[in-house]
């Protein structure tokens, strides 16, 4: 029975008993993520000191500026996730193209992931991530990757903050983990989250407001005028993980300049709507649940509107 102070690796292996033809595939696969994550917190928290702040010197598929800290944080969880011999295949944010690990010809597993979410915050000392979506091997090809967000048999992420949480789903509701530093063990904090039905919260960039469809900021001057709350930390993981604890809205919207948006369904769109619709929230593009979505290609960027179920549907009113 989970119980609070319950370790990470005791709760995957309980949930893994539940199911008779459960092979332990998916508690190694989940290991592997927690292992990777916690080195990843551990040269975050010295990020100042290790010189893994600034530049790498290059720059992404998504044509951003790749940090140091990216490109540790990708090199980390290949590495682990390769090791483990439960995946198939790893999509990187990182990486241009899907990579096959050489052990991982007999992976039942697909995984991808966004090694770093929010790295504009990283030389600020402000929250940062991880967000990881694990798919079953369908056809054992690229195409395993491009399935909806509603088939995910895992989804997380791992939030750097003011402490390290790990928060996950294998779609029987939503469990966080709390790293404790002097055991270096995830330690459930926040059993069965539940996001509220409304909550007095809106997180967008506001800075794009000018370039918004005309509903929306009809719908945002609405919250405004009703003297809602604006928190937006710039970090995905952050403003979600506060959205799916507190209630809410979070949002990148299309906008003129980028017609689909800017966050990636694979590895943030879908992952982080799959956790929020676990917990009772919603997760749209605004025209389509973000888990019907059929991705067409590794980086695709789509609209996100997630958050409270009652305050989504307000919002659909307006779009
Ligand atoms: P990443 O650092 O992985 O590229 O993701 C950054 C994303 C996401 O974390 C955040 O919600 C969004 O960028 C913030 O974008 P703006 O700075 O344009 O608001
Ligand atoms: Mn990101
Ligand atoms: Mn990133």
């Amino acid at each position: 029975m989970a119980h609070i102070g319950m370790d990470l690796n005791r709760f995957i292996l309980e949930e893994e008993r539940r199911f008779a033809r459960a092979t332990g595939s998916l508690t190694l696969a989940l290991t592997a993520v927690e292992t990777a994550t916690k080195i990843i917190s551990a040269n975050v928290r010295m990020a100042g000191l290790a010189n893994v702040l600034g530049k790498a010197g290059k720059v992404n598929v998504q044509g951003e500026e790749v940090q140091k800290l990216d490109e540790m944080s990708n090199s980390l969880l290949i590495q682990h996730l390769s090791d483990s011999g439960q995946f198939y295949g790893l999509a990187s944010e990182e990486l241009d193209e899907a990579v096959f690990p050489e052990n991982g010809a007999e992976g039942r597993y697909v995984i991808s992931f966004d090694p770093l979410d929010g790295s504009s915050n990283i030389d600020v000392n402000v929250n940062i991530g991880t967000i990881f979506s694990i798919h079953k091997v369908v056809s054992g090809n690229e195409e395993d990757f491009l399935q909806e967000g509603s088939l995910q048999v895992a989804a997380g992420y791992v939030v750097y903050g003011s402490s390290t949480m790990l928060v996950y789903s294998t779609g029987r509701g939503v469990n966080g983990f709390t790293l404790d530093p002097s055991v270096g063990m995830f330690l459930l904090s926040h059993p069965n989250i539940r996001i509220p039905e409304k909550g007095g919260i809106y997180s967008i960039n506001e800075g794009n407001y000018t370039m918004w469809d005309s509903r929306l900021k009809k719908y945002i001057d609405t919250l405004k005028a009703r003297g809602t709350k604006a928190r937006y930390i710039g970090s995905m993981v952050a403003d979600v993980h506060r959205t799916l604890i507190k209630g809410g809205v979070f949002a990148y919207p299309a906008d003129s300049k980028n017609k689909s948006g800017k966050l990636r369904l694979l590895y943030e769109a879908s992952p982080m709507g799959f956790l929020i619709e676990q917990a009772g929230g919603r997760a749209t593009t605004g025209v389509e649940d973000i888990l019907k979505v059929k991705p067409k290609s590794l980086h695709q960027r789509v609209p996100v509107f997630l958050g409270s179920s009652g305050d989504i549907g307000e919002l659909l009113e307006f779009l």
